[in-house]
């Protein structure tokens, strides 16, 4: 039996003033699609941003239902009207942040497994990095360079 180490690179801010402008304005993006989410059920507001590469922002916040699971993530709202609205057009990175009033979040959002899956299924399509930027209401940032990061050995068409 050999094992093997997976290391991921990370890039971690303590404050989101030390971001670089494109990810700080995805961010904000992110942060202003949380105000707006439908999300009376469990209260926790959600809100993604996505940077196309032909400059576009898409945002995206969560949306739920009565029928618990026929709701969907902000990063999912986001991706699939991106991808709806420009076809073909690979994706450069996305923002995700999350309030609710039961406590201050502190630290980073960390994105279900579906939403990584849909990040893997555009990356592997456009054959292009997607770099993804995680953020509580306050406090650090996370940023991995890639969705293969977020879910290696990942399913993917070459499953098939
Ligand atoms: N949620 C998201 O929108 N994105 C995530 O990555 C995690 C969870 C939403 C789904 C649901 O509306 C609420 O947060 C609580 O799970």
């Amino acid at each position: 039996m050999k094992k093997i180490e997976i290391r991921i690179p990370i890039e971690r801010y303590e404050k989101e003033s030390e971001l670089d402008g494109n990810d700080k304005t995805l961010l904000q993006e992110a942060r202003e699609a949380s105000l707006s989410a439908y999300s009376p059920y469990s209260g926790f507001s959600v809100g993604a941003a996505v940077r196309l590469k032909n400059g576009v922002i898409i945002r995206g916040n969560n949306q739920e239902n009565a029928a618990y699971p026929s709701g969907l993530c902000a990063e999912r709202v986001a991706l699939f009207f991106a991808s709806s609205r420009y076809p073909g057009v690979p994706i450069e990175a996305i923002a995700v942040t999350a309030k609710t009033k039961a406590r201050v979040i502190a630290e980073p959002i960390a994105l279900c497994g579906s939403c990584r899956q849909v990040l893997s299924e555009y990356e592997n399509l456009h054959g292009q990095p997607i770099r993804i930027i995680m953020c509580g209401e306050s406090g650090p940032v996370v940023i991995f360079g890639k969705a293969s990061d977020l879910l290696p050995m990942s399913f993917s068409s070459k499953d098939l």
